[in-house]
């Protein structure tokens, strides 16, 4: 690569950094303590994320923690090439990422991660955890952990718990109230409908748009997604969830009623081919797809084409369907993870992922001080480290809390009815 190419790509990953640093306090703060105490002196961690600047924060922040730190992308989409090569020259981080690379570059780059030898993994998808364990059981006898950031990561690991594969202590950080309740719902619901409306260039107002899922995404972008004056339908195949989003005003219907309504669709189920054949036959013509969740199977690209009798680029990020009856309908980033892979994507705002993760960098200090007390298993995060993110948060946010009296305290700790009037 010629020279001022280089010079260009760095200048450009150093700025994208310096800006989220600014704009990740809890991280600041975080550096500072933990820089003194260095609980990971010495120490190999492997992160798999979405390689943009706030992950290069996590890996700065893990840095100055002690650790020898060794990155991988966890999606072939999402990296930013920039920021790799900013990261790639700070002396204690070494990283594998690379962005729009096959499925088969990808594994080969997640293989040279592992290569290091790590004894704790901060995952996404648990995509190093699973070829980890498949592919280098060796490796096993070193690795203290794992600390997992996402919904299909965590019932990955699960599922490798039921096979009988796992054989370490995981955190299910995705469960903890500081990363669902404010990455899943509000970091993905602004990040999705923003790219979603970067790249098409439509507006969103008077829109019918199609949810699929009421997890913690789809709820986020349901709401934001009314809040801007879309009519929006729901489809669910959890009776609760179903219901919430009922109550919560929206219709709920099956996709194959729902189909043939939308204009948008936003797939955020964790499953795969939530919009099939059966549904591309219903849509209609100029019906724009898009997927939030982790892997590309949400939407079914292979049955798009199979039904297309012509395909083109209609925009950067937009590839057209043209079916024989003349209807055409746009698939978004391959299907890709809109709010990470679309051209303009820079994934969630910086102040979520200060709390993400921040909730993963001390789950991660917990479990290599406390890992050797826990069973091999999918554990909860203790309630204490996800309360001290939240209250340095607050602190970031000049929002103070009321206290208790004791005499409160002491109600909600009684039982005895005296005691209770
Ligand atoms: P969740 O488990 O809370 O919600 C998923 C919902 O989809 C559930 O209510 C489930 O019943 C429903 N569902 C499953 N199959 C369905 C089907 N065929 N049709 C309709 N609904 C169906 O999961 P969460 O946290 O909302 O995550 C969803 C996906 O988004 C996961 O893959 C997760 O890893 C990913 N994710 C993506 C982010 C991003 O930056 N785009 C950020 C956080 C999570």
């Amino acid at each position: 690569m010629p020279t001022h190419t280089n010079s260009t790509l760095l200048a450009s990953g150093h700025q994208k950094l310096a800006w989220a640093r600014a704009h990740m306090p809890v991280h600041a703060a975080l550096r500072g303590r933990l820089g003194q105490t260095r609980p990971f002196a010495g120490q190999t961690i492997a992160v798999c994320s979405h390689i943009e600047a706030k992950t290069g924060i996590l890996l700065e922040t893990l840095a100055a923690a002690g650790a020898q730190v060794v990155f991988a992308g966890s999606e072939p989409g999402s990296s930013q090439d920039d920021v790799v090569a900013a990261l790639n020259e700070h002396p204690a981080i070494t990283g594998y990422a690379e962005r729009g690379v096959s499925e088969a570059r990808l594994a080969e780059l997640h293989r040279q991660a592992l290569a290091h030898a790590p004894a704790l993994i901060l995952d996404d998808a648990a995509e190093l955890t699973a070829r980890l364990v498949h592919e280098r059981p060796d490796l096993l006898t070193g690795l203290k952990g794992v600390c997992e950031q996402t919904t299909t990561g965590v019932q990955r690991i699960r599922a490798m718990l039921d096979d009988g594969a796992l054989a370490f202590p995981a955190y299910a950080v995705n469960h903890t109230p500081m990363k669902h309740e404010f990455d899943n719902i509000h970091g993905t619901g602004e990040s999705a409908l923003t790219n979603l409306l970067l790249t098409t260039n439509l507006l969103l107002a008077g829109k019918q748009v199609v949810v699929a899922g009421y997890g913690d995404c789809g709820v986020g972008v349901a709401h934001k997604a009314r809040a801007l004056g879309a009519q929006v339908t729901v489809t669910e195949v959890e009776p609760r969830q179903a219901l919430r989003a009922h109550m919560n005003g929206f219709a709920v219907r099956p996709m194959a009623e729902a189909a043939a309504i939308g204009e948008f669709f936003i797939t955020v189920t964790g499953n795969r081919e939530v919009l099939r054949r059966e549904h591309f036959e219903r849509m209609r013509s100029g019906a724009i797809l898009a997927n939030a969740g982790h892997f590309n199977v949400e939407i079914d690209a292979a049955a798009l084409a199979e039904l297309a009798i012509e395909r083109y680029p209609a925009r950067s990020g937009i590839e057209t369907f043209r079916f024989a009856d003349g209807r055409e309908v746009h698939l978004l980033c391959e299907g890709r993870l809109v709010n990470l892979a679309a051209p303009t994507a820079m994934g969630h705002p910086a102040e979520v992922m200060d709390q993400t993760f921040a909730v993963q960098l001390m789950a991660a200090v917990d479990l290599w001080e406390h890992g050797a007390t826990l069973a091999p298993g999918v554990h909860t995060v203790p309630d204490r480290v996800d309360r001290q993110i939240a209250e340095l948060k607050l602190e970031t946010l000049g929002i103070v809390l009321d206290e208790m009296t004791e005499a409160q305290r002491r109600f909600l700790a009684a039982w005895k009815s005296e005691e209770l009037l």
